[in-house]
């Protein structure tokens, strides 16, 4: 059985007072009986703020992003290694904006999970198309060629301590969802694509679902059959409704 995961990913926003206050809602509201692995992931400089306030709780933090280098002269950059000593258990690696803003390649989002590995962190990996490559019937081929090179860099049994993300792009921020059915269908063929390579690795894979998760539609989404859970973005930003979207988690 996978165990269904909601993880907050904050983007760059909250002060310190915001992140505190968030943080102290969501320790307090969440359910300790509930399975669901819930997972914070701040902008760096919040990391000790956060970590100090979940420290010998259930709710796990991480990181949104990491530099391919343990130390050394990449000013403005942080390490995988700095993020472990600060606790965090997981770090996201290519997300969209990372790969749309900051021109992240596919070969270096592969650099990265291996070196979130390589530090003792467990890799979130993004994958998503965008809306044209979509309308264009391409989202197969985009998945397909994100999750290769990972697996070319890494091989299949790396996957077995990461999580995955399907994040399409023209749901992220937009209000506009996939529908439970668009969303398992990717979810699948991912699955499907890897269980070709390792079916045991690829049944006990945790694949979240990103991309407009509100308290309203996330139960039905996380009902999917290969949808373990969410990547959440504004809604994170919301005590109650991330609460709300933890519960539907299970
Ligand atoms: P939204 O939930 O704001 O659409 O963001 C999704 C996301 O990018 C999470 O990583």
């Amino acid at each position: 059985m996978r165990r269904p995961m909601v993880a907050g990913n904050w983007k760059m926003n909250g002060t310190r007072a915001e992140a505190g206050a968030l943080t102290r809602a969501v320790a307090q509201g969440v359910d300790a009986a509930k399975q669901t692995e819930v997972l914070l992931c701040p902008p760096f400089i919040l990391i000790p703020l956060v970590a100090d306030l979940l420290q010998g709780g259930k709710i796990a933090w991480g990181g949104q992003d990491l530099n391919v280098h343990a130390a050394g002269a990449h000013t403005g950059e942080v390490s995988g290694p700095m993020l472990r000593d600060f606790g965090c258990r997981y770090v996201i690696v290519g997300h969209s904006e990372r790969r749309a803003l900051y021109g992240e390649s596919d070969q270096l989002v592969a650099l990265k999970f291996k070196a979130a590995q390589g530090a003792g962190l467990i890799p979130i990996l993004c994958v998503g198309e965008t809306l044209a490559e979509r309308e264009a019937n391409q989202t197969e081929k985009v998945v397909a060629r994100q999750l290769d090179a990972v697996t070319n860099l890494v091989g299949i049994g790396a996957l077995a301590n990461s999580v995955l993300a399907y994040e399409p792009v023209w749901a992220i921020g937009t209000g506009k969802t996939a529908t439970p059915q668009q969303a398992q269908d990717v979810h699948r063929f991912i699955r499907t694509k890897l269980a070709a390579l390792d079916n045991g690795i690829a049944a006990g894979l945790r694949i979240l679902y990103g991309g407009s998760v509100k308290g309203g539609n996330a139960a039905e989404l996380f009902g999917q059959a290969d949808i373990d859970g969410g990547l959440i973005g504004g809604a994170s930003l919301n005590a109650d409704e991330f609460l709300t979207i933890c519960r539907a988690g299970g």
